[in-house]
């Protein structure tokens, strides 16, 4: 069986939500207390075993070029001033052995369409995807254990989560066929259902395994929601050729792509920072909220 060896972080997306901070840098660049989440997402996929990191990007993301490439300047100034500490942090950016791709995206078209970019890439292996504005902190790394998942089933995997009914227009959403534990033979799966329309309340997060099939049924589907090529309506296509599971994973998921999930993120990651905690911890004390 193939292993999964790439990632891709679609990071195109205008990252509207948090204007105007994403106006002209990229909102994956947002630090959660001194790390952008793009390098959380990396460092996920660094820790499941995935040697390829494939960045989708668009025109105002070249900082994300520019966080995992060599910065001599930066490196001979730490070196001269005999910073090895910064030096040993900024030089392991990225990971040992991994290599790092970046492919254009020429107009935001969807998250279906980013996926699609990173064919030529791909070729026919097997993958996974990660948006990194889903954080997710847990003892197993959340890629991790789709991958393992991916390898008992060989089948696509998607990532879930039990929501609130009256965010299911926020989700792309899943009906199933059957269950063991935490893991679920997908029936169907909509695109951002009202919660009158929502079958259940198993939405799928910012992590997916794919069968190379994928691509083939990208390119057969038509602008959905948004006006967009979404990757949900591909996989609905994919379901019905091949079995789909999802897996309610263990951990707990930041949307960072809204203003309180990320503040929620960060005084979640400060609280267990080793240098901040203990002051941020009295900090809070004193405001008395
Ligand atoms: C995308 C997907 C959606 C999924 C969500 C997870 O939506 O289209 O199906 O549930 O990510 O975060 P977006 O958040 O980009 O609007």
């Amino acid at each position: 069986m193939k292993k999964i060896k790439k990632v891709v972080f679609p990071v195109a997306g205008l990252g509207t939500r948090f204007l105007p901070a994403t106006k002209a840098s990229p909102k994956e660049m947002l630090p959660i207390v001194d790390k952008p989440l793009i390098q959380y997402a990396a460092e996920e996929a660094a820790s499941a075993g995935i040697k390829e990191l494939i960045f989708i990007i668009g025109r105002t993301k070249n900082a994300i070029i520019d966080h995992f490439d060599s910065a001599p300047e930066l490196e001979n100034e730490l070196i001269d001033k005999n910073k090895k500490s910064l030096l040993r942090l900024v030089r392991k950016i990225v990971p040992k052995n991994i290599d790092c791709f970046f492919v254009r995206q020429n107009k935001p078209s969807g998250l279906g369409h980013a996926i699609h970019c990173a064919k030529n890439i791909i070729k026919d292996e097997p993958f996974a995807v990660i948006l990194a504005d889903d954080l997710i902190k847990s003892k197993t790394p959340c890629l991790k254990q789709l991958i393992d998942v991916y390898y008992k089933k060989k089948s696509t995997v998607l990532a879930l989560e039990k929501i609130e009914k009256s965010e299911t227009d926020k989700y792309g959403i899943v009906e199933y066929h059957s269950r063991e534990d935490n893991l679920f033979k997908i029936k169907s799966i909509i695109e951002k259902p009202s919660p009158k329309k929502a079958k259940t309340n198993l939405a799928v997060v910012g992590r997916y395994i794919f069968t190379p099939e994928i691509f083939s049924k990208i390119e057969k589907v038509k602008p959905g929601k948004g006006k967009e090529i979404q990757i949900t309506d591909a996989i609905d296509g994919l379901m019905k050729d091949e079995a789909v599971h999802g897996y309610i994973f263990e951990g707990k998921r930041f949307d960072c792509g809204s203003k309180l999930g990320y503040l929620k993120a960060t005084v979640e990651y400060a609280l267990e920072h080793d240098e901040l905690s203990k002051d941020f911890i009295n900090y809070l004390k004193k405001l008395k909220i």
